[in-house]
């Protein structure tokens, strides 16, 4: 299986042409395929057709994969599966999900930049995201590379930096946009802590490691480290280092985790948004893998 990759832009996000994932994906492209997050961060796979067997096997492929945190919520829809984070504002019986409804919560909560599940212990390497039915304006995924944005830091701040440890949770990333979580989600939903710099050993490169989860620095007062997380946030988001990707069905989007950030934008809320992610966990937490 030949795999074909052309990136649009430089050294970061790339397109990958020649591989039918639905049939399963042999040794040697796999190779290429994780050669290529390595350099570009988020690839794009266009025109898949996936089950969600399909969507899960191609996971596995990349490593260990998450249990959706969404698999435990109330009126989840019993016909996906556990493996799949269910993206989108369609209830089951096909309606789209109501304006202030709880479950849009997920979806509003991704309009803020972030990197999936740095508030658990291990957090995400890979995710994997499936759009089935996208709408036909806005709803895009926005992508940040965090390596081209580190390198871009001064040297003294990157030193400052270097080994500083950062508090995620997603109960300050929900706060942040006024919503609450009952007492037993606030006890399914512990902080974890994270190395704010990361090194990928694929790459050799380091990368700044921030989410709308970061709320503090360990050893700074909450304000001066919450200032800084905005500020090297705001630095990371600039358009230089933002890729906006516009879907089309069947469009599959893989990136690292560990080297970007990314957001949804908005769209029509009567508009069916439906997309599906299966989400690759890391092999260890930030704070137990090497610097260099
Ligand atoms: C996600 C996510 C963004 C989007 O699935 O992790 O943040 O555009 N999605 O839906
Ligand atoms: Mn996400």
């Amino acid at each position: 299986m030949p795999v074909h990759i052309t990136s649009r832009r430089n050294g970061f996000f790339a397109e990958i042409e020649g591989v039918d994932i639905a049939r399963g994906v042999d040794t040697s492209a796999l190779r290429e395929i994780e050669k290529a997050l390595d350099c570009y961060a988020v690839l794009l796979f266009r025109g898949q057709s996936l089950d969600q067997a399909q969507h899960i096997a191609f996971g596995r492929q990349l490593g260990p994969l998450e249990v959706s945190l969404l698999a435990a919520r109330d009126g989840r829809d019993l016909s996906i599966a556990k493996e799949i984070s269910d993206i989108s504002n369609v209830e089951p019986d096909g309606t789209v999900t109501a304006v202030g409804d709880r479950r849009r919560m997920t979806a509003l909560g991704n309009r803020l930049w972030h990197t999936d599940s740095s508030f658990m212990k291990v957090p995400a390497k890979y995710s994997l995201l499936y759009g089935r039915n996208v709408p036909k304006r806005g709803g895009n995924t926005e992508f940040a590379d965090m390596r081209a944005a580190y390198d871009a830091l001064s040297k003294t701040m990157k030193g400052r930096l270097t080994n500083l440890v950062v508090d995620h949770s997603i109960v300050h990333s929900r706060a942040v946009i006024g919503f609450a979580y009952n007492e037993k989600e606030l006890a399914a939903r512990p902080p974890a802590e994270q190395r704010l710099v990361r090194f990928l050993p694929g790459s050799g490169r380091m990368t700044l490691y921030l989410a709308s989860h970061a709320s503090s620095i360990r050893g700074m007062p909450v304000p001066e480290g919450r200032m800084l997380l905005m500020e090297l946030t705001e630095h990371a988001v600039q358009r230089r280092f933002v890729h906006s990707h516009r879907w089309q069905p069947g469009d599959l989007v893989v990136w690292d985790n560990r080297a970007t950030m990314h957001r949804s934008t908005a769209s029509d809320p009567n508009e069916i948004r439906d997309l599906h992610r299966v989400t690759v966990t890391d092999y260890a937490s930030s704070l137990d893998q090497p610097l260099e």
